[in-house]
């Protein structure tokens, strides 16, 4: 499908998309070149765009191209180029979700992740007005034991950017309630407001296990909530708030087409739902295109796209840190 309008004159927000997977052919191939490295050669396919064919697949890719991210200088420039971008559509406010496991692979510290995150997303603000806060996420397929190193790290290393905790990777690996202890210490040690991934790969089975056993205001995705109406109920009587991801979930095959997409079925239950890019270039999607989408497959009209901006705002980890509990 063509791409949809970019919406000109609508404020964006964006509460998920993995800072791993913003960074485009164009830059990965710069950042290789900056560090001698060779890129896998089938990484990208002929049209020069990340190539992956299933789920696991892309997981796969995703973590093959993030492997040129090594230093502080390297995450400082993929956040700036992804907020520069973001600020171009009209994007307000980002919140970026970043691995420190990824980072490691690369040999890179929790604090020099950190420290290249926050010049990127300060030099982007003084550049461009743009507003940003990290997520650190953990790795679900990683195991637990490297979750709960990630979740440790939070809270030895603070920085008022860092206002949130969340989990990605593959959502059929061991369960939510596994990682129990990893979120109570990241919520209330470290202080963060947390998000997971749940409702994408696996069904709502998936979201129920995170609603009963981790300390979340957010789910990532939770678009297969729609299967259970009793769980749509209970999402929308709490105010769990939704990051929807349409093109994402449409290229990893979640659904077949937008018309197959339970966005508006959420939306007229009740639910609170938000838009977001995911993985921008690997699904050819952008914030901006996303609101473009809104519109021009699923009818919404300017008001409904303000009033997702304003529903983003209202659930953005922004200062969400509270201070270290006393002991
Ligand atoms: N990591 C990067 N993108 C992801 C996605 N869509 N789901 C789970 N983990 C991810
Ligand atoms: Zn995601």
């Amino acid at each position: 499908a063509a791409p949809a309008e970019i919406p000109a004159g609508i404020p964006k927000v964006e509460l998920h998309v993995h800072l791993e997977g913003t960074a485009t052919p164009e830059l990965v191939r710069s950042l290789a070149a900056r560090h001698g490295m060779s890129l896998p050669p089938d990484l990208f396919d002929r049209q020069g765009e990340f190539a992956w064919s299933d789920f696991l697949h892309f997981l796969k890719v995703y973590d093959d191209a993030a492997a040129v991210i090594r230093t502080d200088r390297d995450y400082r420039d993929v956040t700036y180029d992804y907020l520069r971008r973001c600020a171009a559509e009209g994007a307000v406010y980002v919140e970026v979700m970043s691995s420190p496991d990824h980072a490691a692979q690369g040999g890179l510290s929790f604090q020099g992740h950190l420290d290249g995150i926050v010049q990127g997303i300060e030099d982007a603000e003084a550049d461009f007005g743009i507003q940003a806060r990290l997520i650190v996420t953990c790795v679900r397929h990683f195991g637990v034991e490297r979750g709960l190193e990630v979740a440790r790290a939070c809270t030895r290393h603070r920085h008022p950017v860092l206002t949130g905790f969340g989990m990605g990777g593959d959502e059929n690996h061991l369960r939510a309630a596994d990682f129990a202890g990893v979120f109570a210490i990241a919520h209330q040690e470290a202080g963060l407001a947390c998000t997971v991934h749940a409702g994408e790969t696996a069904g709502p089975e998936s979201i129920r296990d995170a609603l009963d056993n981790l300390p979340v205001r957010r789910i990532g995705h939770g678009v297969r909530a729609i299967e259970d109406a009793g769980l749509v109920s209970r999402i929308a009587e709490e105010g769990i708030v939704l990051e929807v991801c349409p093109t994402s979930n449409i290229r990893t095959a979640v659904y077949p087409d937008y018309a197959a997409h339970p966005l508006d079925r959420l939306r007229a239950a009740g639910c609170a739902v938000t838009l977001n890019s995911d993985d921008p270039p690997y699904f050819g999607t952008s914030i901006g295109h996303e609101y473009g989408v809104a519109k021009r497959h699923f009818g919404w009209s300017d008001d409904d796209l303000l009033t997702v901006t304003a529903v983003g705002l209202k659930a953005a980890f922004t200062d969400a840190r509270r201070p270290l509990r006393q002991s």
